[in-house]
Parts: C-alpha cells; structure tokens; sequence
C-alpha cells in the first residue's frame, strides 16, 4: 500500500492526459455496471456459435511460414471462440502440395465458423471452364463453412505477375450464386468498397460482406512497392483511393433506411481496425448483426508465438468486455 502510494506521487506528473485527446466516440458510463465477467456471452454468426465478436482476416498460405502461423491462429480460434477466413486457397485447386497450410478444420473445432478463400479473378476463370466442382472439391477437403471470395482489381492490375479481370465482379458473383449451394462472404483486401458496389452486394443472398476496408494493410502500395521497378505516376494514386470502415458502416446504414431489400445477412468490419474500441464503435453503429476483423494485428503475434497471439487476444477481449459494460457509442 505504502509503496502504491509512493509510486503514485512519483508517477502523478507524466500520468496526465491532453484533453484534445479524448475520445469522442462514446458516452462514459461509470454507474451503471459492475465490473465485467472475463467470459463473453456466445452468440451466433454464420450459422455457428462464436464467443468474441473478432474475426480473423484472410492472410495466405503457401509460404514457409503460413503453416506456423495458420496453425496458431486456428488454435486461438478455438480457445476464444473466433471466426476465421484463410488466406487465397488458389494453390489447392489443382493439388494438395500446400494442403496441410490450410488444414485447420481438426484444430479450430466445429463450432467456429470457418471459410475457404479464392479471388474473384479465379471464380471468373472456374465459371468460364464450367469447374465449379472445384470449388465443391477444395470446400470439401478442408471442411469449410464456405467460400470467401476476394475481389481486387486494383491489386490484379499492380501486381506485375496479376491477373486480368474481365467481367464485372457483381456479374461473376451472381452468376456464381445461382448454383452454388454453400455460404459466400466477399470481401476488399485493403480499399474497401463504395456505395454502388456495397448496395448491389447487399442485395444478393450472400452469407456476409468483409469490408477488407482502406486504412490498414494496402496490397495495391505493396505491389507497386513490390514491383521494384519505377512506376507510372497513375500507379502511385491509385493506392490512395478507398474507403474506410467508418465511411462503409455509414454507407451500408444509409443503404438500409433507403427501404432496399437486403438479402445479407451479416457485416465483418474489417480493415484498418487498430484497436477492440474501434471494433467495438463500429460493431455497435453497424445497422446489420456485425462483428470486426483484423488481419495484420493478428500476423506479428501468430509468427511470434503461441503465447504473444494467446495475450493479445485475451487482451481484446478484456478490452471489449470493459468497453460493453462502461461505453455507450453516441
Ligand atoms: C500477409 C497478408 C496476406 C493476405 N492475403 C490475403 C488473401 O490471400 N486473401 C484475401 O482475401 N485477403 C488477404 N489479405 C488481406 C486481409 O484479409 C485484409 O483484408 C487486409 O489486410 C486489411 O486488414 P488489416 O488492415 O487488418 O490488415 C492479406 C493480408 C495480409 C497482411
């Protein structure tokens, strides 16, 4: 007690705080609960049964050290009670060389949902060849919940080895949708999407929309970054266009009061969250049943180790349930 208090004096003048920093995103409401249980309450999303709203973002396979770290992270899946979509499966179409990247149905258990990823620049070519007992084929073997499809035509067309898209992406979508008898969630990989496209797709059956949002990890700058060679200037600009998750959750909110028949059913905000009091803002403003993914977050600890993924997911989830017991969102 003595020493708390010493420390307390000692520390009083670096602990104070701007008041330009506040964060004006919530109502503080510090009488109106206890302090939180360490155990969320379950609740159901795609079909399954998840304990943390959280989301863990498609991220590749393939690699020497996609097994690794897809293993732990499918291991978290399991102890929290996340949701997980794999990185693009593209590799296990035609063999099973990287199958055991993918694997992870056994780890991560039967309760989570878990999702299967190819890009649409792929679907587009399967639909073409009439091989959509392919995508039956993959979503078997690695007993997925469904397909996650990603549409980039940015990155396909900054990315020097990329492939050329040729129909609309809404088109191979719908066109997708009329056979196929599984769950499909299309998602951005770092732009996000604006209104036009988000009010087509939320009209269609999908099981759920990933922002895969601007603001985090931007593939189309990697891949200018990537291709080492000097670019054209229009190269550069066109890593600077996008959306963000708060600019999506507020288009897909004005979508909705506009009287639309919207078919989706759920929201991953995603892209660019950098913390559980953005999830959980987002969450709570998004109109449709939501939760939030990270993919980078997740990449640095799920390399590291079991143990640095294991805290900082207990992290956020600590960090959520404070925020759902003190924190109204305005
Ligand atoms: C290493 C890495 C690999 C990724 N690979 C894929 C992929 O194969 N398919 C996909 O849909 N998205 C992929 N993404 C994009 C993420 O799913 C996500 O949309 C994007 O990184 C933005 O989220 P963040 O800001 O939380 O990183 C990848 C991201 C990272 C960091």
């Amino acid at each position: 007690m003595t020493n708390r208090k010493k420390e307390h004096v000692e520390l009083a003048a670096l602990a104070r705080v701007d008041l330009k920093d506040i964060d004006k995103r919530f109502h503080y409401e510090p009488l109106l609960s206890g302090h939180p249980s360490e155990t969320p309450e379950p609740f159901h999303f795609l079909g399954k049964t998840m304990n943390v709203p959280l989301w863990i973002s498609s991220m590749t396979g393939g690699t020497t050290l996609a097994k690794k770290i897809n293993r732990n992270l499918a291991k978290a899946c399991r102890e929290f009670g996340l949701g997980m979509g794999l990185g693009s499966c593209r590799k296990l179409l035609d063999n099973d060389t990287y199958l055991g990247d993918f694997d992870l149905r056994d780890i991560i258990g039967t309760q989570q949902p878990f999702f299967a990823n190819l890009g649409i620049a792929q679907i587009e070519k399967l639909l073409e060849e009439k091989r959509i007992d392919k995508i039956y084929k993959l979503l078997e073997k690695l007993n997925a919940d469904g397909l996650i499809i990603h549409v980039n035509p940015l990155q396909e067309w900054l990315q020097p080895e990329g492939d050329k898209i040729r129909n609309a992406p809404i088109e191979t979508i719908e066109k997708l949708i009329q056979t196929a008898k599984f769950d499909i969630i299309v998602k951005e990989v770092g732009q996000g999407m604006g209104p036009e496209s988000l009010k087509r797709l939320l009209q269609l059956p999908v099981a759920a929309i990933e922002f895969g949002a601007f603001g985090g990890t931007n593939f189309s700058k990697m891949e200018v970054m990537r291709s080492g060679k000097k670019q054209p200037v229009y190269d550069e600009a066109f890593t600077m266009v996008g959306h963000d998750a708060f600019e999506m959750t507020n288009m897909i909110n004005s979508i909705l009061i506009k009287g639309i028949n919207v078919k989706c059913k759920h929201i991953i905000i995603s892209g660019g969250i950098n913390s559980f009091l953005d999830g959980y803002y987002l969450i709570n403003k998004c109109s449709l049943p939501a939760i939030y993914g990270q993919a980078s977050a997740f990449l640095k600890h799920a390399n590291e180790s079991y143990d640095s993924l294991q805290n900082f997911v207990k992290e956020q989830i600590t960090g959520l349930q404070m925020a759902k017991a003190y924190l109204n969102v305005k």
